[in-house]
């Protein structure tokens, strides 16, 4: 579907870029986490999202959620890539929700990139992150 072409050193750098500004804006003074997300969509254009948190601590929000409704309201249904950017030595792989969120949008072989502060980590598919999942063909869409 969407997935299939690898991304150009370009592509990858504006990600990184992207995810990379994002992160400085992070929401995060109870955490003190700061995640930020770059999602290329099928015009190959980059939407951006950081974690927003709230006192209310259920209520926060993960950068990739943000990243995916920017992509939306700019008018993208098709996510060929997202680059989760987070601090720490242990991979910031997306959670649970947000590989479903990303699901809705994203063939099996669309590319979730892993990235430190200034390089790409680790390269996963949504499959391998997401195996056997539900998704809008299971209504019918
Ligand atoms: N977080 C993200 O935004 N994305 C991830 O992939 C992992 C976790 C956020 C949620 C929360 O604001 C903080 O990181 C700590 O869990």
């Amino acid at each position: 579907m969407t997935g299939k072409a690898a991304l150009t050193t370009l592509e990858q750098d504006a990600m990184l870029a992207a995810a990379r500004a994002a992160m400085d804006k992070a929401y995060a003074p109870y955490s003190k986490f700061h995640v930020g997300a770059a999602v290329l969509d099928e015009n190959g254009r980059i939407h951006a999202g950081c974690n927003v948190e709230n006192a209310a601590y259920p209520q926060g929000v993960c950068a990739e959620a943000g990243a995916l409704s920017a992509m939306v309201l700019a008018g993208g249904s098709r996510v060929r890539a997202v680059l989760v950017m987070g601090p720490g030595e242990a991979l910031v792989t997306p959670c649970g929700g947000c590989r479903q969120k990303i699901r809705e949008f994203a063939a099996p072989d669309a590319q979730v990139l892993i990235a430190g502060d200034a390089h790409i980590r680790a390269s996963f598919t949504l499959e391998q992150l997401l195996p056997h999942s539900f998704g809008p063909e299971h209504l019918g869409k």
